[in-house]
């Protein structure tokens, strides 16, 4: 080939690969989409979706198998929020979440008159109830069209044939190994009599966890909430000093709650109600954002960030105040009120720091109330089905523990709670009376599943995982593509931060603009770097009602559809 031929054909090569990645970075899909933190998981739910299943199968079907790739984060040992929004434009919240045991009292964690987090976080005594189950069984049988038994049986194959295990899920067992290395059950299941922990790039087979989502599929949900994985639960938290019983499985029900509603810039925003702060506050740091023109003043974005910062430190002030299961603690509706908002904007000044020593006092703060690690993905159909869905075991691995011959990481959920008023959990996040333990209840979340809508059509489903963090990149990542009109690709690539109250600083990832930095630090902010801020997923649909999305690129995860 000569010279000039070969210049050609490079050209033409690059042209080409451009193109090619191009047309798969910005993917579009006529007939359904998934959006997951994991390629096998995403695989799945799109073959449900080609195999006639809608999107409410094939985000159960990807629940499943996410429990299989990627058990550090979410599990049927945890909860999950749930947000349908069904083809007839009904929605739908299932509260899966985890509820506190039978004989979980206020003083639990409290040793000596001060708490003990490591027995929140760590073994026996740190799981709340396990409601993921439950609620993706309750999502199938009342809006899917397939059993419970084709929905887990994808999860169930992987985890029996095994998967090549990942750099990122060999890396979090390395990280984790203490933790999780204390338990039997857990030593069984993942070492597999081995003495060193599986390394990137082996085969990575769950054999009891295959047998368990077989059982699943074969007996139902009472296999795990009133026959042997209850049993089995009950009798090795007796002999390791914890307190859940089989009461407590057999009594577990899932939550049917109002969705939270408000409106940004014209769009209607529907997110998760409280046990979870996450729609609450969303709703109002954008409440608190509506009275800024933030596009007006599209370069001036240290403005911009101060003015995020700002609004999301005076809605963690409130969260730690007023946010707690609702069937418990009066959560006041009025913390997402328009008025009270302005109120709120009214104390963010753009050359220096709001003072905000506690919480703000919403309108009918006495008389009108909310009725009562993880990972995000979304689907959506053809027909009009969406879901949003957040789960999680908490923190890596949860409690650590895996009941033996189960191969189901517990969570560690019971740390969500204050365990003592001002004392930080794991995510340094304080709370009060609102959120403290007691026998039934549901700790507080900030599980953020949220679909938004334009003239009453879904537009957008988005949520994220990483604690506080969740709710902070569910907003920023609404402001970016409704204030800003970024699609979803380029919204999630943004730089993140987030302030959460306390502690008293703003956390940035290190791709922020130095001088914008610079510019916030002069504000009087202190900053925190951070090489990344959580991960999020969304889905959208364009002009032409073509499916989009974004998985985050801090992640694994992928979007697929067809
Ligand atoms: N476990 C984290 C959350 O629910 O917010």
């Amino acid at each position: 080939m000569n010279s000039i031929r070969r210049l050609y054909f490079c050209r033409l090569a690059a042209i080409l690969s451009l193109t090619l990645s191009t047309v798969l970075t910005a993917a579009q899909f006529r007939n359904g989409i998934v959006a997951s933190g994991n390629p096998l998981a995403t695989t799945v739910g799109v073959e449900v979706l080609k195999a006639g299943g809608n999107a409410i199968d094939a985000a159960v079907a990807v629940a499943f198998a996410l429990n299989v790739t990627e058990p550090h984060n979410s599990g049927i040992g945890g909860g999950c929020f749930l947000l349908i929004r069904r083809a007839n434009g009904e929605f739908v919240a299932i509260d899966g979440r985890e509820m506190a045991p039978g004989k979980a009292t206020r003083d639990l964690y409290l040793r000596g008159g001060k708490a003990d987090t490591r027995l929140s976080q760590t073994g026996a005594l740190a799981s709340g109830v396990p409601g993921a189950l439950a609620a993706y069984s309750y999502a199938l049988t009342n809006f899917g069209t397939l059993q419970i038994k084709a929905a887990v049986k994808p999860a169930a194959d992987l985890a029996e044939k095994g998967f090549v295990m990942t750099a990122h899920l060999a890396g979090r067992f390395r990280a984790m190994a203490k933790k999780i290395g204390q338990f039997q059950g857990t030593r069984d299941a993942i070492w597999q009599g081995k003495t060193k922990l599986p390394v990137a790039g082996v085969q990575f087979r769950q054999n009891d966890l295959a047998r368990s989502l077989h059982a699943i599929g074969e007996e139902g949900v009472d296999w795990f909430y009133r026959g042997p994985f209850a049993r089995n639960t009950a009798k090795w938290m007796e002999k390791n000093g914890g307190i859940m019983t089989r009461e407590d499985f057999a009594h577990y029900r899932v939550g049917l709650r109002q969705p939270i509603r408000g409106t940004y810039r014209g769009h209607e925003i529907v997110s998760f109600p409280p046990p979870s702060s996450g729609g609450v506050h969303v709703v109002q740091i954008l409440n608190i954002l509506e009275n800024f023109d933030l596009a007006a003043r599209r370069d001036d974005v240290a403005w911009r960030q101060h003015v995020i910062a700002e609004a999301m430190k005076l809605a963690f002030a409130d969260r730690a105040h007023w946010l707690g299961d609702p069937d418990f603690a009066k959560v006041p509706r009025g913390l997402i009120d328009k008025t009270y908002a302005k109120r709120l904007a009214e104390q963010i000044r753009p050359n220096k720091l709001a003072k905000v020593d506690g919480h703000g006092i919403p309108p009918g703060s006495e008389s009108d109330f909310f009725e009562r690690h993880t990972t995000h993905f979304c689907t959506a159909d053809a027909e009009g089905n969406w879901v949003a869905c957040t789960a999680t075991i908490n923190t890596s691995f949860g409690s650590g523990v895996i009941i033996p011959g189960t191969g189901v990481f517990m969570n560690n959920e019971m740390d969500d709670f204050s365990v003592q008023p001002g004392v930080p959990n794991a995510f340094g996040l304080i709370g009060s009376e609102a959120n403290s333990v007691a026998a039934g209840k549901r700790p507080l979340s900030s599980m953020s599943p949220t679909i938004a809508l334009k003239d009453g059509k879904p537009i957008i489903a988005l949520g994220a995982a990483g604690g506080p963090t969740i709710i902070t990149q569910t907003a920023q990542n609404l402001i970016a593509m409704l204030d800003f009109g970024m699609s979803p690709k380029v919204a999630i690539g943004q730089p993140r931060l987030h302030h959460q109250w306390r502690p008293d600083l703003v956390r940035v990832e290190k791709t922020m603009d130095v001088k914008v930095r610079s510019a916030l630090e002069r504000l009087g902010h202190r900053l925190s770097l951070t090489g990344s801020i959580g991960v999020s997923q969304i889905i959208a649909v364009e002009k032409d009602g073509a499916f989009v999305g974004a998985a985050d690129p801090r992640g694994i995860g992928t979007v697929g559809g067809y």
